[in-house]
């Protein structure tokens, strides 16, 4: 199915403020600053957000999710309604008995632990409605070699939104979730280290146009989405959006069937 797309950006309906979480960089950045031109009034969180240009319009407020503290005392006061981004994070490629213990802590605290106790925090004081719009990964279901903790905390953080619905539709009818699953972005920040053909990944621009047009379409309280990139010749790096969770890959690859012998 080939992606929704708008002109203009569509208005945001009765929201009027968007809260990111992971908004200073990549994917976050771009999802903000389509926020603002949608005419919501948006909160940027991040350890950087005191670097962000003055004249975005972006409302910055620092925040370490790798930091009890700074999680457990940020500020969670934003324009209501609102949109709630879950985008924050960071990448890990090696083997589980290479991993030291504080880098387990850490990305778990980044990708789960921390937007996890932020998001309890935030729900809490919100009134609502809240719309939550989560950036999960493609790795949440894809086979992977050498990323077994990141690939688990995203299948952890997909999990939980898609188990939250039931409680944030009891909280205030008109809730929503939208999961996202993205396929490789061009963020080369991201991938560092790693040697990739960042033309053949998604422009993170594009697709955060794609979320915002999917989520302030959405009328049900949930929607799952994948966006994963075209690997067909001569339009490498596409985005492709399909709706719907995709099952677990099992972990290899599939033994090639072999044609039957001819004697
Ligand atoms: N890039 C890809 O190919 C890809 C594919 C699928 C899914 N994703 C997911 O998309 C999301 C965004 O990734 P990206 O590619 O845009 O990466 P990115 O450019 O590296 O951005 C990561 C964001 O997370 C924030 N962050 C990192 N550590 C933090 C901390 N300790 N506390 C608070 N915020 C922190 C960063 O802000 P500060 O540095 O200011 O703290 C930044 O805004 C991630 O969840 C990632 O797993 C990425």
């Amino acid at each position: 199915m080939s992606p929704p797309s708008s002109a203009t950006p569509p208005a945001a309906g009765p929201f009027q403020g968007a809260a990111v979480i992971g908004g200073t960089h990549g994917l976050g950045r771009a999802l903000a600053l389509a926020a603002r031109e949608r005419g919501l009034r948006t909160v940027v969180y991040g350890r950087s957000a005191a670097h962000l240009p003055d004249d975005e319009g972006l409302l910055p407020r620092f925040l370490d999710l790798c930091d009890p503290q700074s999680v457990r005392t940020v500020s969670v006061d934003v324009p209501q309604p609102c949109y709630v981004l879950w985008v924050a994070g960071a990448f890990l490629k090696k083997p589980l008995v290479e991993t030291t213990e504080c880098e387990v802590e850490q990305l778990t605290r980044l990708l789960f632990t921390g937007p996890v106790l932020f998001l309890r925090r935030l729900l809490a004081r919100t009134a609502g409605p809240v719309h939550l719009i989560t950036i999960a990964s493609s790795s949440s279901w894809k086979r992977r070699e050498r990323e077994s903790l990141y690939c688990g905390l995203k299948a952890a953080q997909a999990t939980l939104v898609r188990n939250l619905v039931p409680e944030m539709r009891a909280a205030h009818p008109e809730n929503r979730i939208t999961l996202i699953n993205p396929g490789g972005l061009a963020v080369p920040d991201f991938h560092t280290g790693l040697d990739l053909d960042f033309g053949a990944m998604m422009d993170p621009v594009r697709v955060a146009e794609i979320v915002w047009d999917i989520a302030t379409g959405q009328r049900q309280a949930f929607t799952e989405v994948q966006i994963l990139r075209s690997r067909a010749p001569g339009s490498e790096g596409t985005p492709e959006v399909s709706y719907g969770a995709r099952a677990p890959q099992p972990p290899e690859e599939p033994a090639p069937v072999s044609p039957p012998a001819h004697h």
